[in-house]
């Protein structure tokens, strides 16, 4: 494996070590703050404790930030080493950076905004910058299977990530619940979306030759499903 091989591991490995657990965290708090909701909202006394509550939102808060950070990671890699982006002319490599910067600090902002139409936003500033980097050159989008693109459920699953954070005051502001039942729906499909970013991406990772084998598997027919026989091609 050369540099550039062990840079594409570190999207999946943090995706691994740190999303993941997260992720896991915050279900399990999830799941206690509603039975605690509904136990002690029925008149009765509830034997989960009331510090659920916030540590569902505080881990939620990691996860929105660690998710786009994910994300970012995996732009990057695809932006820069596929989309060459090093080869480019020096406008488009600044560009990029300031797009990059614009969409980070977007959602520092919103993580520190009260005002409703500064978070919605930098909501949108932050989703819209998620976007407009994943058109990038190089990103692999595979467009005509989307339903199984790791990449469109990937940037899906961070906005939803980004409006989950945006209408965290909505939620205790509103009696009728009704904020509550939006947050529910959205981050019960988002749970759905985590769970197939783990399978697309394990696949994705095992699609994905070395640097040495690429030169190699180029000269394959892929529909076919045949290659030729290496023995005839020189090593570099
Ligand atoms: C996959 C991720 C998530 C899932 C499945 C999830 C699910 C839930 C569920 C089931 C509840 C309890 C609703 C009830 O009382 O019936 C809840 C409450 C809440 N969630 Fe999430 N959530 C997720 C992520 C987040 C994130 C990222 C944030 C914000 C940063 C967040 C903020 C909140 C807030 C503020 C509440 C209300 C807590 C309270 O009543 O004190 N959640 N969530
Ligand atoms: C929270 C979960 C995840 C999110 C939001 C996410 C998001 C993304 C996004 C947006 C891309 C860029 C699309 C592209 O250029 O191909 C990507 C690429 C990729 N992801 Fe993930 N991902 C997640 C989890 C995983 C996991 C668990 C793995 C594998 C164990 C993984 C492996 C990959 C691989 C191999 C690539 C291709 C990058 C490359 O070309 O080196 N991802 N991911």
């Amino acid at each position: 494996m050369d540099a550039k091989d062990l840079l594409g591991l570190v999207h999946p490995a943090l995706a691994v070590i740190l999303v993941f657990p997260i992720l896991g965290m915050v279900v399990n708090m999830a799941w206690q703050t509603r039975q605690r909701r509904l136990e002690t909202s029925a008149g009765g006394k509830s034997l989960i404790p009331p510090v659920v509550n916030r540590e569902h939102v505080k881990f939620g808060h990691y996860l929105t930030g660690s998710v786009v950070g994910l994300t970012s990671i995996a732009l990057a890699y695809s932006i820069i080493f596929k989309g060459e982006l090093f080869q480019k002319e020096i406008s488009s490599i600044v560009v990029i950076v300031l797009m990059f910067v614009a969409t980070i600090g977007s959602l520092i902002c919103l993580y520190q905004s009260r005002r409703y139409i500064w978070r919605g936003i930098l909501a949108a500033m932050t989703s819209a910058g998620l976007i407009i980097l994943g058109s990038q050159e190089g990103v692999f989008w595979r467009t005509e299977q989307w339903y199984i693109s790791h990449y469109y459920s990937g940037i899906l699953v961070s906005i939803l990530m980004v409006i989950a954070l945006t209408i965290k005051p909505k939620i205790y502001e509103d009696r009728s619940n009704k904020w509550r039942k939006i947050h529910i729906i959205l981050n019960c499909f988002a749970l759905f979306l985590f769970c197939l970013q783990g399978v697309t991406g394990v696949r994705d990772l095992l699609d994905k030759p070395l640097s040495w084998q690429s030169p190699y598997l180029e000269q394959c027919d892929w529909t076919q499903q045949i290659c030729p026989n290496f023995k005839f091609f020189q090593s570099r």
